[in-house]
């Protein structure tokens, strides 16, 4: 694996592989790498003759200071991870090159921004546009790979590539999980063990709602009483929003009526740390 940190180291060693006619899978990562992100790594080496990866901590697209200071920073440790895993060239920018001046650029996402993390997080998918954009043109890569933890950072990722004529198929990997349920995330490094078994009955909340749902439950908000019901028994959990929503559009329903798929998704802070995750059900 060669690591590379510059834009334009980046793009000549690109071109000579593009004059070799590899096709070349990207795996945009943050860093702080756990088993979810190896798994893109080998699914995009599997898929492509060149895996490019990069690690880079976009500070636009956090919406909370804090967070940002907080984001686990380990990157001897994920430069290992990303060999061991199959890497080809690993891109790790500077915020400097990457941003040489605060960039004065944002992108209006529309309805997804309004719905979901997109009311919770302003201005979070506007960064992950720009960042993403940003690499797609450096990379240009055949395929992208991203997880589906977030899920609507796919479909955002999905518009920007439709709307933008990105060249770039858009794979979305599953969401890997602990034995427990817990999904995996760079953001459960933060957590005690005890908060990791705790945070474990997120994916609990989503299961009890997929199973009300296939005994025939159709109300949202039933479903949603259901799951909070339940995660309401644990003090340690501060839901910020759990909804039933259409599995395609991601657009609220009251009804489960006339979709071909829901997707159940949770934000909640366990132990001053936010968690994401959630439930795509095929009806
Ligand atoms: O999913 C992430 O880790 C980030 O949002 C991404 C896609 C690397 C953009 O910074």
């Amino acid at each position: 694996m060669i690591c590379i940190r510059s834009i334009n180291a980046l793009r000549l060693h690109i071109a000579d592989e593009k004059r070799k006619s590899k096709a070349i899978g990207f795996v945009p990562t943050m860093g702080a790498l756990h088993e979810g992100h190896i798994s893109l790594i080998k699914q995009a080496k599997a898929e492509n003759a060149l895996c490019i990866a990069s690690i880079f901590v976009n500070p636009l697209q956090f919406n909370n200071a804090e967070d940002f200071k907080k984001y686990p920073i380990q990157q001897e440790k994920d430069i290992q991870l990303m060999e061991q895993a199959g890497c080809d060239v690993l891109f790790i920018p500077s915020v400097e090159e990457f941003y040489p001046s605060p960039p004065k650029l944002s992108i209006d996402i529309g309805a997804l921004d309004r719905i979901l993390e997109g009311t919770h997080r302003p201005g979070h998918f506007s960064g992950v546009a720009i960042v993403v954009s940003k690499l797609f043109n450096v990379v240009s890569p055949d395929k992208a790979y991203f997880g589906q933890k977030d899920l609507q950072q796919v479909a955002v990722i999905n518009q920007l590539v439709r709307e933008l004529n990105f060249p770039i198929e858009i794979i979305a990997c599953p969401i890997v999980r602990e034995q427990n349920g817990l999904a995996m995330s760079s953001r459960n490094m933060r957590l005690s063990n005890a908060g990791k078994t705790v945070a474990s009955n997120l994916f609990a909340a989503l299961s009890l709602i997929k199973q009300s749902i296939s005994k025939g439950e159709r109300s949202t908000s039933t479903l949603v009483t259901v799951g909070g019901n339940y995660l309401n028994t644990f003090k340690e959990i501060e839901i910020e929003y759990l909804e039933v929503v259409n599995g395609d559009t991601l657009e609220s329903i009251t009804e489960i009526k006339g979709v071909s798929k829901v997707a159940v998704c949770i934000a909640a802070h366990i132990e001053g740390v936010r968690l994401i995750d959630n439930l795509v059900i095929i009806l």
